[in-house]
């Protein structure tokens, strides 16, 4: 193994060993039953929402046995709001395929695994090395985008030379003695460090990481540019104080030139505001902490040619015009704002504030 993957992997060990808090109730799990269940369900869902039907379907059918002899109806009831029902289908005829032809065991054989209906790649790894402590190396967004980051790889993910690249990389960091807790390791470092928006600054493999060093964080991983249109995420602050709202005019090179927009935050990732976070960045980059109310809205998406704007509109209610939004800008009545155009991103929002009103 080459000198950074070793670093990769201790690194990732160290971590999940002594820093990873991450808790949730299939980990450290060893019946195939649960991590099977728990992965299917994680497939499209997030842990958030995962988490509780998880528990639910423990608490009703704790074993394959009884998910087996389930009426299919009951179970689809349980499923319900997690949607993709061909999850629940297949988990369904599997764990009745189990149970007839494995007279109730899981097989222990990752390509056994392979076979049965609902059981990919991904899916069978975490199975075999959680549970058979096989050295098999998970691999989904997640691994990829901490794999292509650490090492600084701009080859795209979504080309066949990528996906073979990136899965033998994946298998080469694997921890062959501690296969679980390094799968473990590597999808929890994904989803609570190595984000879509990153922590770099909390993050213990920030020294050795290649995309730091090459200032690549939030171009990787790449996507071939032929499918891929660029993503970007605008949040708009849409601050009201006196009955007036800040609108300025954009004059920047980029889209929607000369057309006006509120106070925009650009971010290379979903920034997945909440409250507390819009209080913080607000205090940190406008010195405003004197706040009457604060909204969250998800804008709707806009596909452009070349591009697509995801993004958020915080409305942001405060007491008085702070300092820091003098100048830049101005002030305006929501007479006057409908007389100036704005980008259909933010006429839409507009439009929708104006109708719900
Ligand atoms: N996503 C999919 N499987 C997971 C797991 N076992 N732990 C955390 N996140 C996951």
């Amino acid at each position: 193994m080459v000198k950074a993957q070793k670093i990769f992997t201790r690194t990732l060990l160290d971590w999940n060993r002594l820093q990873n808090t991450r808790a949730m109730p299939w980990k450290g799990e060893k019946d195939p039953y649960r991590v099977w269940l728990s992965e299917v369900i994680l497939q499209q869902t997030r842990v958030e929402q995962g988490w509780s039907y998880y528990e639910k379907f423990i608490a009703k059918y704790p074993s394959i046995e009884k998910l087996a002899a389930a009426k299919d109806e009951q179970v689809f009831k349980l499923w319900e709001g997690l949607g993709y029902y061909s999850r629940c289908r297949n988990l369904l005829h599997t764990a009745r395929m189990i149970t007839d032809k494995y007279h109730g065991k899981f097989p222990a054989d990752r390509d056994d695994m392979m076979r049965l209906k609902g059981i990919g790649s991904y899916t069978a790894s975490a199975i075999a090395s959680f549970c058979f402590d096989l050295p098999y190396a998970v691999v989904d967004g997640n691994v990829l985008r901490v794999i292509a980051r650490f090492f600084g790889i701009q080859t795209p993910i979504d080309t066949s030379e990528g996906k073979k690249f990136f899965s033998s990389l994946a298998q080469a960091c694997l921890d062959k003695v501690q296969p679980g807790p390094y799968n473990q390791a590597i999808m929890d470092f994904g989803a609570t460090i190595c984000k879509p928006l990153p922590l770099c600054d909390a993050c213990m493999l920030r020294k050795n990481c290649r995309a730091i060093k090459l200032k690549k964080v939030s171009d990787l991983p790449a996507k071939s540019s032929r499918l891929q249109k660029k993503t970007r995420w605008f949040s708009y602050f849409v601050f009201i104080a006196d009955q007036r709202m800040f609108v300025h005019e954009r004059n920047a090179k980029d889209i929607w030139q000369h057309l006006y927009e509120f106070h925009l935050v650009e971010t290379a990732a979903d920034p997945e505001w909440t409250s507390r976070k819009v209080k913080a960045w607000l205090k940190k980059n406008l010195a405003i902490d004197s706040i009457v109310s604060i909204r969250i809205i998800r804008a709707l998406t806009q596909a452009l040619t070349h591009q697509m704007i995801n993004g958020y509109f915080i409305e942001t209610e405060l007491h008085s015009v702070p300092a820091s939004l003098q100048g830049n800008g101005s002030w305006m009545t929501k007479k006057l704002i409908g007389r100036k155009p704005f980008p259909r991103f933010i006429h839409q929002y507009l439009s929708e504030k104006k109708s719900g009103q």
